[in-house]
């Protein structure tokens, strides 16, 4: 496995992989990985010949009282990691070489009608900050497929919306969550979590999955749905963000759920906001 810290080492190797005929995938990351990443390397890997990480803890989508400083980091780890799933480059970028000075005048934005919501509405500028690296890293490495996770409902949207109507030409690919098996979804920010507040954690995956089930057992009505989930979610020591049901093109609130409609879920435990969702119907 090759690593690469600069744009322009990752485009020599990216013009070698395809003057060999290969087809490029793209995992970006945010490190520190578990096995959620993992199962994304592995879809690129169905996808594509030549599959790469970029590993970058992205300081403009977090906001100023936000974990920017804290986030988990274990590059060596990581490496190990990646390599065992037969990656071929990693790129880590230092944050110079992503913001040159620490300059960006251009900036991808979404449109408020799908950024006022879930995310977007407790996470000011969030979206900005992700869309703009997420199109800076297409841009080094000009992927013919990128993988995201499930468990970033509303960035996985907006990504395929910035693809598309930007005419990016890449496939994206959004693979399902992967749980511990108490059901706690994967995340790197699990870590943060004492004893006690991953114990309270589990609410989460407990609402999106009776959420799931109420609609399996033929239940509908957008605000029953939502009460099941905030019933769920009524655990001292969590404090809920959002408990709704969306419309998984426009992420509106829906009045009456139907196949595909998503529940989602964010809550604090103590410092930690964790994000969970399901798909009902699936
Ligand atoms: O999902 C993440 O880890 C990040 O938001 C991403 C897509 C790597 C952009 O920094």
């Amino acid at each position: 496995m090759r690593t690469a810290t600069t744009k322009a080492e990752v485009r020599a190797a990216v013009a070698e992989a395809r003057r060999a005929g290969k087809r490029i995938a793209l995992v970006p990351t945010m490190g520190y990985l578990h096995e959620g990443h993992l199962s994304l390397l592995d879809r690129a890997r169905a996808g594509a010949d030549w599959v790469a990480m970029s590993i970058f803890v992205n300081p403009l989508q977090f906001g100023p009282t936000e974990d920017l400083s804290r986030y988990p980091r274990d590059l060596e780890r990581d490496l190990r990691l990646a390599g065992g799933r037969g990656t071929d480059l990693v790129f880590t970028p230092p944050v110079e070489e992503m913001y040159s000075a620490g300059e960006q005048k251009v900036f991808v934005l979404p449109d408020a009608s799908l950024e006022d919501h879930l995310d977007g509405a407790s996470r000011p500028g969030h979206f900005r900050g992700v869309l703009t690296v997420v199109a800076k890293l297409f841009g080094i490495f000009a992927p013919d497929l990128a993988v995201f996770g499930q468990k970033d409902l509303q960035q996985a949207l907006l990504i395929r919306r910035m693809v598309a109507d930007l005419d990016m030409p890449l496939e994206i690919d959004v693979a399902p969550i992967v749980r511990e098996s108490d059901g706690l979804a994967m995340s790197s920010r699990n870590v943060y979590l004492s004893a006690e507040e991953r114990a309270r954690a589990l609410a989460l995956s407990r609402a999106v999955e009776a959420c799931r089930a109420r609609f399996a057992a033929g239940e509908t009505d957008g605000d029953a749905l939502r009460a099941v989930v905030r019933s769920a979610l009524d655990v001292p020591g969590v404090e809920v963000d959002y408990a709704e049901v969306v419309d998984p093109a426009t992420l509106d609130a829906v009045k009456v759920a139907a196949p595909g409609s998503v529940c989602a879920v964010a809550a604090r435990m103590g410092r930690t906001r964790l994000i969970d969702n399901a798909i009902l119907g699936a």
